[in-house]
């Protein structure tokens, strides 16, 4: 990209990706520096490149620690535009906080909303993500916001199992999820119908028959969290009869025991992109900077 230099926010997550984003845009690339105080306060200060440059575009992921990730961000896009950068692009992998993009109960922060605009306010001109949880959400960022979908790179490095496969999204909202994962492979596609009780988080699905038997299944969902949905999920295809669950997820959060879930509900082998650094388990992960760094190409 013309005149453009990609620096990582500095946290291990953000390095990787930057790396493979800067290599992808054949632009130079340099990291900030980060700390913490002792009362845990964050610290960030730019690299002498940073300060010269015209267009920077800022990789940090919303990963966890969430929290301190969007302070580092907001940070380092307030120092960029104190230092006259005038053009400045936020790369954020992993928007944390997008599932929250309602008032499911009365009265609840709309937090996604809260975030993109903080994102915005603190100097991003432009933001790009991957996966975000839903597109609709981008519209509360005043400016370009673009969601990369990984799932078309992601499906090239998928080993799609021998046999009669078929893809499933855990639930509606996904649907359009397996049709683009599906669509890559030359696969079919189909969804289950889930709920999920807003008090307590516990998931639960509607009975609903598809036709699995005797084919391999590959479940593709935006997120693992604790893996409740996709465990559940992979319970009940298995016992319709599937031959094999893998699952493709972009962000693999995996907090808890959820690679315990996975395993123990017949999970064969999960696939995840390079967003986030999963906190258990063994998924294969996929780089999907090229995808982002095609998006950036395309309305540079
Ligand atoms: C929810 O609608 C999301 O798309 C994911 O299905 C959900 O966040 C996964 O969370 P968990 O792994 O905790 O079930």
């Amino acid at each position: 990209l013309p005149g453009c230099l990609v620096l990582s926010g500095g946290d291990p997550v953000s390095e990787e990706f930057s790396a493979s984003l800067a290599q992808a845009l054949r632009a130079p690339k340099a990291s900030v520096h980060r700390k913490v105080f002792p009362d845990g306060e964050s610290y960030v200060r730019l690299p002498e490149d940073a300060t010269g440059s015209s267009r920077v575009c800022v990789v940090k992921s919303l990963a966890p620690p969430q929290d301190k990730s969007l302070v580092e961000l907001l940070l380092i896009l307030d120092a960029l535009k104190e230092k006259g950068v005038s053009r400045v692009e936020a790369i954020v992998p992993y928007l944390a906080y997008s599932r929250q993009d309602r008032e499911f109960l009365a009265n609840e922060a709309v937090s996604v909303r809260a975030v993109l605009r903080a994102i915005r306010h603190a100097g991003a001109e432009s933001l790009y993500t991957v996966e975000i949880h839903k597109e609709e959400s981008l519209s509360f960022f005043e400016g370009r916001a673009v969601s990369v979908s990984p799932y078309e790179a992601m499906a090239e490095a998928i080993e799609v199992p021998d046999g009669d496969t078929v893809v499933i999204a855990p639930d509606r909202g996904a649907l359009g999820r397996a049709v683009r994962l599906a669509r890559a492979l030359g696969l079919p596609y189909d969804y289950l119908v889930k709920h999920r009780d807003r008090v307590t988080g516990e998931v639960f699905f509607e009975p609903k028959s598809l036709n699995v038997r005797g084919y391999n299944v590959i479940i593709v969902d935006d997120i693992i969290s604790t893996g409740g949905t996709v465990a559940k999920a992979s319970s009940i295809l298995l016992s319709q009869g599937a031959r094999s669950v893998t699952v493709v997820v972009a962000h693999a959060l995996l907090v808890g025991d959820a690679w315990r879930k996975l395993v123990s509900a017949g999970v064969r082998r999960v696939y995840a992109a390079n967003t986030v650094a999963p906190a258990s388990g063994n998924p294969k992960i996929i780089d999907v900077a090229p995808a982002v760094a095609s998006a950036l190409g395309a309305t540079a």
